[in-house]
């Protein structure tokens, strides 16, 4: 199962760097979603990185989380405004971590 499409109705627990954090947020295990524009469900993301290398302007950059059970580093989409929906992201994680919607 992937990233739940409704989760920006969820309460925002926190914001880091302007990128707002949806969901449960109890680090290091539970990270939530990350992205409003660019939603990243950092608790499915394994560090795959296809993301980083499909995005065509630049959204996401690597930030660590250790301790995290499914990888301790995340791709966190802290250049969402930049987003261009192309989709490649979304086409290319391997476990769906990732939801785009145009503001
Ligand atoms: Fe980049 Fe994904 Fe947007 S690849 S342009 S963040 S839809
Ligand atoms: Fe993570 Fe998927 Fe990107 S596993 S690093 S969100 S391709």
């Amino acid at each position: 199962m992937g990233i739940d499409p409704n989760y920006r109705s969820l309460p925002a627990a926190k914001e880091e760097q302007g990128v707002k954090i949806y969901g449960t947020y109890e680090p290091p295990t539970k990270l939530g979603i990350w992205g409003t524009i660019v939603g990243v469900d950092f608790d499915l993301c394994i560090a795959d990185g296809s993301c980083i290398n499909a995005c065509p302007v630049n959204v996401f950059q690597w930030l660590d989380t250790p301790g995290h059970p499914a990888s301790e580093k995340k791709a966190f989409p802290i250049n969402e405004q930049a987003c261009i929906f192309c989709m490649a992201c979304v086409n290319v994680c391997p476990v769906a971590a990732i939801d785009v919607k145009p503001p």
